[in-house]
């Protein structure tokens, strides 16, 4: 259906400093899309604490957070490398805690001014390390959100433990968070396959360690302008995998901004909040830098074909013959768990329990989101084939992908 189209305004100004209506802002965006980001300061970054921050945004309005909140290192000493040059360590006063209590409070308050905020359908990325990351797991799930994957990113070039009495720390984790267990959330899975040379993307990404080369920001003396900048293609597989052009993406840690940076360059809107003036300048000069190409829908938006594809009802195929009621269905290739198609497209399962079959996966999977056309497989003459194989093939068949497009 032809959606009415509207050109976004520039937004209200909740607090800080208003920087940035660019001229990503005179972009089309939808009408409905409008209306619930009205109060959202889009394209902009905020200067102060996130946690007030947050309070100012209406609730259930953001598709994406992306955080990187101090890590509380607790460094206590200098660093030095064998030849005694100082190691450029992040010892900064942002990422001083007075106690473990003290971080873990800190972390509980900026998690549920995020979740305030966070729309049903949206999730949750955070990045940190081992100072950290385990501390933030637990808030996150004590505070209902619903862990998805925990990504590594394997540094390629780490820094060596120079006194050589532990092994070089040469990761970083990411948390990836949806709102609850059952809460549907944007995955292009088919555009991260693509990303991965046609494989389907593993939990392990191995990238370039902080931001290096060109994209690395410096200062007037040469030395690192912000001591944590993230490299951008770390950036670009969060917000590419979770999140689809239009989406408002959220950083409330935005330090020298690459989240605003890799959002603005793959058509979504974004908001930074940042405590320090220095690192607003330095992100802001940044996105401004970004000469995104032109938005066209047909080159940006990667939704997997399957989402796009005419929709066909699991019944449908029981009908038109290509499954049979009384057929069996495995869950997975290893045919442990099995269910029976019904002739009215419901399908039953070995304990009896019956439903469609997301319903039924999800059943099995103690009612977690299940996508029953990727996860039920049919022995058929040419081997056990996914449902979603079998739907293509109707779908071809059938000429459903002509019909759409006369
Ligand atoms: C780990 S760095 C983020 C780096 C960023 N991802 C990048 O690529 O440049 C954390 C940032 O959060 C800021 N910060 C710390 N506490 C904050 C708070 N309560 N509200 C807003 N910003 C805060 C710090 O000034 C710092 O720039």
């Amino acid at each position: 259906m032809e959606q009415t189209k509207v050109a976004a305004q520039p937004t209200a100004q909740p607090l800080g400093i208003v920087k940035n209506l660019y001229e990503d802002s005179k972009r089309f965006i939808t009408l409905s899309q409008r209306r619930k980001s009205m109060l959202l300061p889009l394209n902009q970054i905020l200067e102060g604490d996130c946690i007030d921050i947050l309070q100012t945004f209406p609730e259930k309005s953001i598709d994406l957070i992306f955080a990187d909140p101090p890590y509380n290192l607790q460094l206590q000493n200098e660093l030095h490398r064998p030849n005694m040059t100082k190691v450029d360590a992040v010892d900064d006063p942002w990422d001083k805690f007075a106690s473990l209590q003290a971080y873990d409070q800190f972390t509980r308050q900026w998690l549920e001014a995020c979740k305030r905020v966070l729309k049903p359908t949206g999730t949750i990325w955070v990045i940190g390390t081992y100072h950290n990351i385990f501390r933030v797991g637990a808030i996150l799930q004590d505070l209902g959100f619903w862990i998805l994957n925990d990504v590594v990113w394997i540094k390629t070039n780490p820094m060596p433990n120079f006194r050589g009495v532990r092994f070089t720390n040469a990761h970083e984790t990411l948390i990836w968070a949806s709102t609850g267990k059952s809460a549907k959330y944007t995955f292009n899975h088919q555009a991260m396959k693509a990303l991965n040379e046609g494989k389907q993307m593993r939990s392990d990404w191995w990238l370039l360690s902080s931001a290096s080369g060109a994209e690395r920001v410096k200062d007037e003396k040469g030395d690192k302008a912000h001591s944590t900048q993230k490299p951008e293609a770390l950036l670009y597989r969060v917000i590419l995998s979770s999140s689809n052009p239009g989406d408002v993406v959220l950083d409330p840690f935005f330090g020298s901004g690459t989240t605003g940076v890799v959002a603005k360059r793959l058509h979504r809107h974004w908001i930074g909040i940042e405590k320090e003036k220095k690192y607003i300048e330095i992100a802001q000069r940044r996105i401004d830098a970004v000469q995104a190409a032109p938005f066209d829908p047909a080159t940006f938006n990667v939704k997997s074909k399957a989402k796009t594809a005419p929709k066909v009802a699991f019944s449908a195929l029981v009908e038109s013959g290509y499954l049979q009621a009384g057929q069996k269905l495995f869950f997975g290739k290893d045919q442990t768990k099995v269910a029976t198609i019904k002739p009215d497209g419901r399908i039953r399962t070995a304990d009896g329990f019956e439903g469609s079959i997301h319903q039924a996966g999800s059943h099995l999977m103690n009612d977690a989101p299940c996508n029953g056309w990727e996860h039920w497989y049919v022995q058929m003459d040419n081997g056990i084939v996914s449902l979603s194989e079998v739907r293509e093939k109707f779908r071809l068949e059938k000429g459903l992908y002509e019909e759409r497009s006369s």
